[in-house]
């Protein structure tokens, strides 16, 4: 059953009854079609519906997870079914609030007081079971911020569909898991929550925030006043994210002022702020989205893809609510989607983009319909503890090609979340033909990196790294050519439909290689690496132009 459609066939009586505990945007309804927002909502609470396993009371994993069933999707999708309000969409939602408020951690003691399972099969975190501990294994500290913004929306604006019992057991759960999100302190105990990781940083504000102003405790108001003010300090340094151009984080980090924006206190801070940090997130994905590409420019501190027509984004959602799907960033068909496992979001995406496009300029907005002509983006971000200075950020923008680049002295090697498959701080994508897109994405090996884009040339250089750190090498993933052609990649200077030329004090005999058994972020690659000599005495380089 559509959000919309689902009107046609009520009487009068029922339809305002059905109009009031829709989102804003479907109470428009009318007959002349849907707007961006349903049609995503719609597409992909359908696709959730998939998922659904009547006899569990869960939604079935939608990709690798830790056990056969998702809580988090779970708890995302318990306040998607209040949005719909089907035949039978309540009583579902009210048995997923049920499961997973069962499986919450509720020991005051605990590292994880008030989080939500992975999924309803794993042991206690901490149990001697787990080959691995600390956060982000037995649990994932982030799931309360995920699970709890969902349901701040639920009990915000569908409350009046669930039974007493069911509000005052979510209110309770709600309450616990904000004072656990408290016990989070960067560097403490494993936990990595500074200002500088945005998309939990920013929904834990409001969780926290909302559940304070509801519960009418004043500490918990109070701390979020306070992280709210902590990460705008930040934001102001560099007026930018600090997990900036991230294709899914910037997606969450939206998501979570537009919360910030629609549920928190009139006087507070996170009210105060939200405007202007979303007008500007927009300007800058809408300056570093190639609407002729369909695919946000690098650098990209956090990525789970090399192509946003192949795999799911959060910007991907942004986008698709404030143009539509023919326009987004996101694959043609959902079937053999990369990274499907965040479609599971969208639906809340959706029931926040009123909120969201507020702060959309018209200019923006038109670039992610047409791109506006060759540009050069330059901008700061800064991550502390984890940059030892704001990383400079270059990306040249042209119509067929894109070149986004970012320098970065770091103690630790992958970007602040020390991941290499997610952190890509030099990015070449070009048009192979009319529909495939290529990606050069230099896979990091060095913690201090100086890497700039200029127009049509990328340089990298790692200024810390000496002879006695070992091989010393720029590596490069290429991927993109799906449909081969007779198209043979024989190296940077073969690559299909991008000819460059290679300028560097690395040895000349770089290596390639397709390795079958091997994928990153799903996208099977070739690996072309440079090698610096043994014994360099240079600070090692590599130069590609487009010629
Ligand atoms: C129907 O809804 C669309 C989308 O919200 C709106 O643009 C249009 O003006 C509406 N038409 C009528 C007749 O209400
Ligand atoms: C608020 O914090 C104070 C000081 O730590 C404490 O005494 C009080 O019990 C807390 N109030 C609530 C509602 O938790
Ligand atoms: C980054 O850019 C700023 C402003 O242009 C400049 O002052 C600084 O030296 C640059 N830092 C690095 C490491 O390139
Ligand atoms: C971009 O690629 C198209 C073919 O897809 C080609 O017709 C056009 O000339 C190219 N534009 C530029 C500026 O290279
Ligand atoms: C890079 O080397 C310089 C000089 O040896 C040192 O001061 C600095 O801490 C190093 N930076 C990183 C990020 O390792
Ligand atoms: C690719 O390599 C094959 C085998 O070596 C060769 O027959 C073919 O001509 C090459 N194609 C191109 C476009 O160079
Ligand atoms: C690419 O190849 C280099 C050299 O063999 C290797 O060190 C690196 O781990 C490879 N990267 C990936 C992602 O396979």
């Amino acid at each position: 059953m559509k959000l919309k459609i689902a009107l046609w066939g009520l009487n009068v009586a029922q339809i305002a009854t059905v109009v009031s505990a829709m989102p804003s945007f479907a109470g428009r309804a009318n007959s002349t079609g849907t707007t961006y927002a349903d049609d995503m909502f719609n597409t992909a609470i359908e696709w959730n519906d998939g998922f659904w396993d009547d006899e569990a009371g869960y939604l079935i994993a939608a990709a690798s997870n830790d056990g056969r069933y998702d809580t988090r999707h779970s708890g995302w999708y318990a306040t998607q079914l209040l949005a719909r309000n089907g035949p039978g969409d309540v009583a579902r939602a009210v048995r997923i609030f049920d499961n997973v408020i069962s499986g919450q951690y509720l020991n005051p003691a605990w590292q994880w007081y008030g989080d939500y399972q992975h999924s309803p099969s794993e042991p206690e975190p901490g149990t001697p079971e787990y080959v691995n501990g600390g956060p982000y294994t037995s649990w994932d500290p982030n799931i309360r911020d995920f699970v709890g913004c969902a349901w701040l929306m639920a009990l915000s604006d569908y409350e009046h569909l669930l039974p007493a019992a069911t509000v005052a057991k979510i209110e309770n759960s709600l309450l616990i898991a904000a004072k656990g999100d408290l016990y989070r302190v960067g560097g403490v105990d494993g936990d990595n929550l500074y200002p500088c990781y945005s998309n939990p940083w920013l929904m834990g504000t409001i969780l926290v925030s909302w559940v304070g102003t509801r519960m009418g405790d004043r500490n918990l108001t109070q701390a979020a006043e306070n992280s709210a003010q902590e990460f705008y300090d930040l934001w102001s340094q560099h007026r930018t994210l600090s997990e900036f151009n991230s294709p899914t984080y910037a997606g969450v980090s939206m998501w979570a002022l537009s919360l910030w924006s629609k549920y928190a206190a009139e006087d507070s801070l996170l009210k105060k702020y939200a405007p202007e940090v979303l007008t500007t997130t927009w300007n800058d994905i809408s300056q570093l989205y190639n609407a002729n590409l369909k695919n946000l420019a690098g650098p990209w501190d956090r990525t789970y893809g090399y192509n946003m027509k192949e795999y799911t984004s959060l910007v991907g959602a942004v986008i698709w609510g404030a143009v539509g799907r023919e326009y987004a960033p996101f694959p043609q068909r959902t079937s053999g989607m990369y990274h499907q496992d965040d479609f599971a979001f969208y639906p809340l995406f959706a029931l926040s983009m009123p909120e969201m496009l507020k702060y959309l300029s018209a200019e923006s907005k038109s670039n992610f319909i047409k791109f506006p002509g060759e540009h050069f983006f330059t901008g700061q971000a800064y991550s502390p503890p984890f940059d030892t200075y704001p990383r400079n950020i270059t990306t040249w923008m042209s119509k067929n090609i894109t070149i986004g680049a970012e320098t970065i002295a770091e103690h630790v090697v992958g970007g602040p979340a020390e991941s290499t498959s997610a952190f890509s701080p030099a990015v070449i994508q070009w048009k192979i033909d009319n529909y495939q897109i290529g990606c050069v994405s230099h896979w990091v090996t060095e913690s201090s990196i100086h890497a700039v884009a200029s127009p049509r040339a990328l340089k990298i250089s790692y200024p810390n790294a000496t002879v006695s750190s070992g091989p010393v090498s720029f590596n490069f993933l290429f991927s993109g050519l799906n449909v081969r052609n007779g198209f043979n990649v024989t190296g940077l200077e073969g690559l299909p439909g991008l000819p460059l030329e290679v300028n560097t004090n690395a040895g000349a005999d770089y290596s390639i290689v397709y390795d079958t058994d091997q994928t990153v972020n799903d996208f099977i690659f070739y690996n072309i690496t440079y090698t610096m000599p043994e014994h360099f005495t240079e600070e090692p380089y590599i130069s590609l132009r487009v010629v």
